[in-house]
C-alpha cells in the first residue's frame, strides 16, 4: 500500500498503475486522500465569447419532462435555451467520453475503462494556447482518483463513468493533470481564492445528478448550485455555462437532451430567448476551438456545429440537420464494443491528420498529425454524425445531404417525405445560414459533392477497418 501511494506522488507512471485498482482499499484511498494536492493553474487567454466555458451534466431525463419542470424553466429563462441539442449515445459513459475526445470509440458500457495513451482530447487542445482547465467530481475522494467508484455509504456516490477526462490515459497517467481532476470542495475554494481554470467540467453526485433520484430534486439542486456559482461575480462574469444531460431517459426514443446556456458571457439581449440550432455533445468542442481559435482533435469534433454565440462571431455558418428520423441512441462498431456482431472492430479509429477546414479552419492538432499521420482516416465526413443504430435494432441510419440541409435516411435511402429538394430547405433550421455562399468551412469539403453521399455499409466499414 504505502509504496504504491509513494510512487503515485512521485510519477505519472505509478499513477498510470493505480488505475488498473478499480476499487482500492479504504486505507490507501484514505492514504492518498491525506497527501495529493489539487493542482489549479490560472490562466486568462481571451476569447471571442467568453473567458470560461463550464459544463454541468445531469443524468437521464427526456426532454420533455426537463423542459417541463419548474427550476428549469426558471434556468432557461435565465439564458438561452438550446432546443435542439443531442445526446450521443446509451449509457452514460460514452456521451461523457465524447465530450472528451471527439468520439466515443463504440462503447456501449458503463464498465471501467481506459483509453489509451495516443488517444488526445481536449486538454492537448487548451494547452496549445496554455489555457487552464479542470474537472470537479462531487466527493471524488482526492485529485486524481482513478477507483470505479466512491461512496461513505450503501448509496451510490462518485463514479468514474460520469468523469470524462480520467477514462483517458493521456491525463489520468500524467500526475500533473490527473491533479487537476478534483472535488467540490476544491472548486469553492478554487473560486474563493480566483484561481479557476478557463475550461470546467462539473458533475454532481449520483443523488443530485437525478441518476438515482429525479428531474424534480435534481433542479432543486441545480438552481441552488448555480445561484452560488452567480454569487461569485468573479467566476461569474464573462464565463459561459452549459447545463445538459448526457442522455435521454428512455433509450428508444431520439435521443435529445433539454440544454440551457447562462452565465455573465450571455449577451443581456439573448437572455431568455431560444437557439434552435442543431448541437451534439462534440459541439462544446468546436465551440472551445472556434472561442480560442485551438486545432480540432480530427474527430467528430472536426466539423460539429458551433454554438451561435461563438459562431455568430466568426461569420461561421452551421449546417442544418432534418432530425426526423436520427435518434442518435446507440454506438456503433469500434473498439470498446462488447457486441458480437460479426464485423466488430479492434482498432482505434485513426482521425482526420490533413483537413484544414476542421476547427472551422484551425486545423488539426500537431500532435494527432505526427501521430497518427499517413494512415487512412476512419471518419468518413460525407457524414457529419456517427453512424448510428436507430433503437438498438440493426437499422442502419445514414446522413446525406440535400441542398444545405443533412437528412437522415434508412439503409442508404433517404425516407420518402423526410425531405425535398427544394430550395425552401435553406431557411429552416439554423438561422446563420442565411449566406448563399457558405463560409461554414466544415460544409465545403461537402458541399462540392450532392444528393446522396452516406452510403450505409460504406460508413459501417470505415468503422470496421
Ligand atoms: C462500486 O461498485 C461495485 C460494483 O458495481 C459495488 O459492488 C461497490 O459497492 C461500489 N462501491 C462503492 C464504494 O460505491
Ligand atoms: C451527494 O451529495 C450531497 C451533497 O451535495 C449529499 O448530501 C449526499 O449525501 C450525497 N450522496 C451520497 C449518496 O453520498
Ligand atoms: C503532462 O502534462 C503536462 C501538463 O499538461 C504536459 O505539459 C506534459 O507534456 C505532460 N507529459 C506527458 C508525458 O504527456
Ligand atoms: C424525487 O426524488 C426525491 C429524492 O429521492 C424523493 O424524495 C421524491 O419523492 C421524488 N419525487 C417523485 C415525484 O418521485
Ligand atoms: C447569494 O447571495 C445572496 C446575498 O448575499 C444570499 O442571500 C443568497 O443566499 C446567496 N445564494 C446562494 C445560493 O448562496
Ligand atoms: C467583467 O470583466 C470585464 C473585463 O475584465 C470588466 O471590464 C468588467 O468590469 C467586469 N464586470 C464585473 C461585473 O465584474
Ligand atoms: C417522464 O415523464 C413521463 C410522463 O410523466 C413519465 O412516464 C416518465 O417516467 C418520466 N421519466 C423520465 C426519466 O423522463
Ligand atoms: C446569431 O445571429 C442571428 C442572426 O443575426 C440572430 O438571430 C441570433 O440571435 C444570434 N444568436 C446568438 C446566440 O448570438
Ligand atoms: C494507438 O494505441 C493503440 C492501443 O495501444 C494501438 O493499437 C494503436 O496501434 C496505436 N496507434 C497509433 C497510431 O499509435
Ligand atoms: C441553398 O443552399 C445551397 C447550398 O448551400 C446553395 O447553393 C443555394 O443557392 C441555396 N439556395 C437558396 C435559395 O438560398
Ligand atoms: C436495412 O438493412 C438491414 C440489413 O440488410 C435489414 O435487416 C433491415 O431490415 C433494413 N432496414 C430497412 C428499414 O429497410
Ligand atoms: C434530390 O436530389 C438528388 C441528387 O441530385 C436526386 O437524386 C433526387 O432524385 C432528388 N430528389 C427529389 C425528390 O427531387
Amino acid at each position: 500500500m504505502q509504496s504504491a501511494l509513494l510512487l503515485l506522488a512521485a510519477a505519472g507512471a505509478a499513477v498510470a498503475q493505480l488505475a488498473t485498482v478499480k476499487e482500492p482499499s479504504r486505507a490507501d484511498i484514505a492514504a492518498a486522500a491525506a497527501t495529493v494536492v489539487p493542482s489549479s493553474p490560472v490562466s486568462n487567454v481571451e476569447g471571442l465569447a467568453f473567458k470560461r466555458f463550464y459544463q454541468v451534466w445531469l443524468e437521464n431525463i427526456d426532454y420533455s419532462n426537463a423542459s417541463a419542470d419548474a427550476n428549469q424553466k426558471y434556468l432557461a429563462s435565465k439564458g438561452i435555451t438550446l432546443t435542439n441539442f443531442w445526446a450521443l449515445a446509451h449509457p452514460s459513459e460514452p456521451n461523457y467520453a465524447a465530450a472528451a475526445a471527439g468520439d466515443m470509440f463504440a462503447m456501449d458500457t458503463d464498465d471501467f475503462i481506459q483509453i489509451p495513451q495516443n488517444i488526445s482530447t481536449v486538454v492537448d487542445l487548451l494547452d496549445t494556447k496554455g489555457i487552464s482547465w479542470g474537472e470537479y467530481q462531487e466527493h471524488l475522494p482526492y485529485a486524481g482518483f482513478q477507483g470505479f467508484n466512491y461512496s461513505d455509504t450503501a448509496a451510490n456516490d462518485y463514479v468514474r463513468k460520469h468523469n470524462p477526462l480520467i477514462l483517458y490515459d493521456s491525463v489520468a497517467g500524467n500526475a500533473s493533470r490527473a491533479a487537476q481532476i478534483k472535488n467540490f470542495s476544491s472548486l469553492w475554494s478554487d473560486i474563493a481564492s480566483n484561481t479557476v481554470p478557463q475550461w470546467g467540467f462539473i458533475t454532481p453526485n449520483m443523488t443530485n445528478d437525478a441518476h438515482d433520484t429525479n428531474i424534480t430534486f435534481a433542479s432543486v439542486w441545480e438552481r441552488a448550485f448555480v445561484e452560488k456559482l452567480e454569487n461569485s461575480t468573479a467566476f461569474w462574469n464573462e464565463t459561459l455555462i452549459l447545463l445538459t444531460f448526457d442522455e435521454s431517459g428512455h433509450y428508444p426514443i431520439q435521443n435529445k437532451v433539454f440544454s440551457v446556456l447562462l452565465g455573465g458571457a450571455v449577451p443581456k439581449e439573448l437572455v431568455g430567448t431560444t437557439d434552435d440550432t442543431f448541437y451534439t455533445h462534440y459541439s462544446t468542442l468546436s465551440t472551445v476551438q472556434a472561442n480560442w481559435g485551438l486545432p480540432s482533435l480530427g474527430r467528430w469534433d472536426c466539423h460539429a456545429n458551433i454554438f451561435q454565440i461563438v459562431s455568430n462571431k466568426t461569420g461561421y455558418t452551421n449546417y442544418k440537420v432534418d432530425t426526423t428520423n436520427l435518434y442518435l441512441n446507440s454506438s456503433f462498431y469500434g473498439p470498446l464494443s462488447t457486441n458480437t456482431y460479426s464485423n466488430y472492430s479492434s482498432v482505434w479509429p485513426v482521425p482526420l491528420t490533413n483537413n484544414d477546414s476542421c476547427a472551422a479552419g484551425h486545423g488539426i492538432l500537431p500532435s494527432v498529425k505526427s501521430t497518427w499521420g499517413g494512415k487512412a482516416p476512419t471518419y468518413n465526413y460525407s457524414s457529419p454524425f456517427p453512424f448510428d443504430t436507430q433503437s438498438h435494432k440493426d437499422i442502419n441510419v445514414a446522413f446525406s445531404r440535400n441542398g444545405s440541409t443533412w437528412v437522415s435516411g434508412v439503409n442508404n435511402t433517404i425516407l420518402a417525405g423526410v425531405t425535398s429538394n427544394s430550395t425552401s430547405s435553406n431557411s429552416t433550421g439554423s438561422s446563420t445560414s442565411s449566406s448563399s455562399t457558405p463560409t461554414h468551412t466544415g460544409a465545403a469539403s461537402v458541399n462540392g459533392a450532392s444528393g446522396v453521399l452516406a452510403l450505409a455499409a460504406g460508413v459501417a466499414f470505415a468503422f470496421a477497418l
